[in-house]
C-alpha cells in the first residue's frame, strides 16, 4: 500500500493576516501538494511557540514577514512524504526542524537537509519545544563565550523558555547555577531543572545575593529579560566575566555605564542566534545534531511542555508576552 495515500488532502494553519494584535489570527485549511525537489512534508505532531512568535505577529520584531503569513519556528513530527531527489528519509521517521515560519500547521514543506533525526527517548512535544531555547543556549555558551567546569552562571528569567535552557546546558558544561525569577513557582522548576540557588529578583537585592551565593562575583550572566534586573546583574560579574545579552522580555532596553565593563575586565557579549542560522546554517544544522546527540545520552534534560489546540495560538503567545504562562508551551495540530 502506498502510505501517503493516507494522507489528508487539507492542512490546517494558523494565518496572520497582517502584523497587529493577535486576535485576527484564524486557522484556516489548505490544500496539501505534493513535495517538490528535495523537499519533504512533515506530518507535525507539535508546534514549539515562542515568546518571539508574539512579537513577530504583531510587528514588533526586527524580522518583519510579509503577510498573510502563517507564524510558528520549530516543529517536531513524521515524514508524510518524500520529494524526488531526497536521500536518507522515508514515510514515518520522526524529525524535528527549524523552519523560520509556517510551523503552527498540521502540516509542513520543508528542505530534506534542514530535517534532524530526533532520537527515541525524545517525545515529539519536547523535541518541538527545545529547538529555539536550547539552540540559543548551546550557541551562547559554547560558540559566543564559554564555560569552564565550576564557573558561576547566573541566569535571569530563569523559570522561562530560554531561562530552563540556560540552566540545563550550563550544567551539563559542569557549571554551578543561581536563578532568578520572579515567583515561587518559575524558581522551583529552576531548581528541578538543576539550578542551585536562587534569588526571587523582584524583592531580594539581586547584585549582593549573587555575588554572597558565588563567593565574590558570577563569571557569567545570561540576560533575555533586559530592563531594570541588567544592571544589577552585570554588577554582579567578578573577574573577566561575561554578561551575555539575549533579549528585553520585560520591555526596556537597559542602558548600562560602561566603566562597568571595563572594571573587572568584563565583556558584553550580544546573541543573536536567529539571525546567525541563515547566515551559518551548517553551523547551527551542527548545534541541533549536538542537542539530540546530548539528549539522547542524558546530558539534556528538556521539560514536557504544556500542550494546547491550533485555536490556542493567539491566547498562548498573548500568556506568554504578558507572562501569565511559564516555561514551553507547544500546539498540537
Ligand atoms: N538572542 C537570541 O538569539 C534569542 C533567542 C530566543 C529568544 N530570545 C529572546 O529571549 C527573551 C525570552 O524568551 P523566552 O522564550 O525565554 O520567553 P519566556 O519563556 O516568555 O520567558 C521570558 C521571561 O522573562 C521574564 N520577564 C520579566 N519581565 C517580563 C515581562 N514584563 N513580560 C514578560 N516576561 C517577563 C519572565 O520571568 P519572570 O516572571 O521570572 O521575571 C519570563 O519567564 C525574549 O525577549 C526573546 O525574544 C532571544
Amino acid at each position: 500500500m502506498n502510505e501517503e495515500v493516507a494522507t489528508p488532502s487539507v492542512a490546517r494553519a494558523v494565518v496572520c493576516p497582517e502584523l497587529g494584535p493577535l486576535d485576527q489570527l484564524t486557522v484556516q485549511s489548505r490544500p496539501i501538494v505534493e513535495p517538490g525537489e528535495g523537499m519533504v512534508r512533515l506530518e507535525v505532531a507539535a508546534s514549539g511557540v515562542n515568546f518571539v512568535d508574539g512579537l513577530i505577529c504583531q510587528g514588533k520584531y526586527q524580522l518583519k514577514p510579509q503577510a498573510p503569513f502563517v507564524p510558528g519556528s520549530e516543529v517536531a513530527g513524521t515524514v508524510a512524504a518524500v520529494g524526488p531527489g531526497v536521500d536518507g528519509w522515508a514515510v514515518g521517521d520522526r524529525a524535528l526542524v527549524f523552519c523560520g515560519f509556517g510551523g503552527f500547521a498540521s502540516h509542513v514543506d520543508v528542505p530534506a537537509l534542514s530535517l534532524v533525526r530526533v532520537p527515541a527517548s525524545l517525545s515529539l512535544p519536547r523535541a518541538a519545544a527545545l529547538v529555539q531555547s536550547y539552540a540559543t543556549m548551546l550557541f551562547t555558551l559554547t560558540r559566543r563565550t564559554t564555560v569552564a567546569a565550576g564557573e558561576w552562571v547566573l541566569v535571569l528569567g530563569a523559570g522561562g523558555g530560554i531561562g530552563l535552557a540556560a540552566i540545563d546546558v550550563a550544567r551539563s558544561l559542569g557549571a554551578r547555577v543561581i536563578a532568578a525569577a520572579s515567583t515561587p513557582e518559575r524558581l522551583e522548576a529552576a531548581r528541578a531543572m538543576g539550578a542551585e540557588a536562587t534569588i526571587a529578583y523582584e524583592e531580594e537585592d539581586l547584585k549582593t545575593r549573587a555575588r554572597e551565593i558565588s563567593g565574590g562575583g558570577v563569571d557569567i550572566v545570561v540576560d533575555p529579560v533586559g530592563g531594570a534586573h541588567s544592571e544589577p546583574a552585570l554588577r554582579a560579574l567578578g573577574k573577566l566575566g561575561r554578561f551575555c545579552v539575549i533579549g528585553f522580555a520585560s520591555g526596556p532596553i537597559p542602558a548600562v555605564p560602561l566603566n562597568l565593563v571595563l572594571l573587572n575586565n568584563r565583556t558584553v557579549v550580544g546573541v543573536d542566534w536567529g539571525g546567525w542560522t541563515f547566515t551559518d546554517p551548517f553551523g547551527n544544522r551542527a548545534i541541533l545534531d549536538e542537542l539530540m546527540s546530548m539528549v539522547a545520552d542524558g546530558r539534556l534534560h528538556p521539560t514536557e511542555p504544556s500542550t494546547y489546540p491550533l485555536e490556542a495560538a493567539a491566547s498562548v503567545m498573548t500568556a506568554l508576552l504578558d507572562r501569565s504562562l511559564a516555561g514551553k508551551a507547544v500546539l498540537i495540530p
